[in-house]
């Protein structure tokens, strides 16, 4: 175990702030994490829209599907895939291929997660809003993007005003498989339901009875986000 190690395994996700700001040389450092990361060919297909604007920040809290925090963070920052800049400099490049809309949602979630453990590593908490994508035509337009740019989800800043428990994972052996993709051991998952159901009744807020295997099946057995193509393709975004 190293301090790196540390932050990363300590992550969980953080939904309740105190009122204290981050200091703008924080924000700044954390910014400059998320710029150090690894981008494919370097295009940098990446911006960050950071929301000071208070009124803004309400609307995108109920964009999100009325996630209060968005609203009391400290930060809130909206990642972006974005081919602006790339038109910008030559328009005839083009960027309405889905390889690199993969791209740019690749880059963007490295260049957040390097910001949220910048922000972890100072004490600081945090958790993503892909509830943006609910309203997304909406976000879009509250925050004028331009063609070739699209929104992928939000990131919430702040100081931790709760201290919630680690959420259990699936095993390592179910996740890294070795030189062929092993089947499932079903014995795995009910182990891991068992675990969870624990993790869930034992948790001080947001108790709840369920399974892992009961939450996943919930999530997968309805539409998800169906305006999502059209609204990329509106974005000159993922055509071919
Ligand atoms: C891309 C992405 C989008 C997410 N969107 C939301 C969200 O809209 N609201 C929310 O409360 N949590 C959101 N989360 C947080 C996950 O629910 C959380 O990471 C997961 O339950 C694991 O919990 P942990 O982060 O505390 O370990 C999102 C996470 C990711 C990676």
């Amino acid at each position: 175990m190293n301090n790196t190690i540390r932050t990363i395994m300590a992550h969980r996700s953080i939904r309740k702030f105190t009122p204290q700001p981050i200091e703008n040389e924080q924000l700044q450092t954390i910014i400059q994490a998320g710029l150090a990361a690894s981008s494919s060919s370097l295009l940098q297909a990446v911006s960050i829209i950071r929301v000071t604007d208070q009124a803004k920040r309400k609307l995108l809290a109920q964009y999100a599907g009325n996630q209060a925090y968005v609203e009391d963070a400290a930060e809130f920052l909206v990642f972006c895939i974005d081919y602006q800049r790339h038109i910008s400099i030559n328009p005839a490049v083009q960027a309405d291929y889905t390889e690199l809309t993969l791209i740019g949602a690749v880059d963007s979630g490295i260049m957040a997660q390097n910001c949220l453990l910048a922000a972890e590593s100072m004490g600081l908490g945090g958790v993503y809003i892909g509830g943006l994508r609910n309203r997304a035509e909406k976000v879009d337009e509250l925050l004028e993007l331009p063609q070739g740019t699209a929104v992928l989800f939000g990131m919430c800043l702040g100081y931790p005003d709760q201290s919630p428990e680690i959420k259990p994972r699936l095993p390592a052996h179910v996740v890294m498989h070795e030189n062929q993709y092993q089947p499932l051991n079903m014995d795995d998952i009910q182990h891991y339901d068992q675990t969870m159901q624990v993790y869930y009744a034992n948790r001080s807020a947001n108790q709840k009875q369920s399974t892992w295997s009961q939450d996943v099946t919930t999530k997968l057995s309805g539409e998800s986000r169906p305006h999502i193509l059209p609204y990329l393709n509106s974005k000159g975004l993922a055509k071919r």
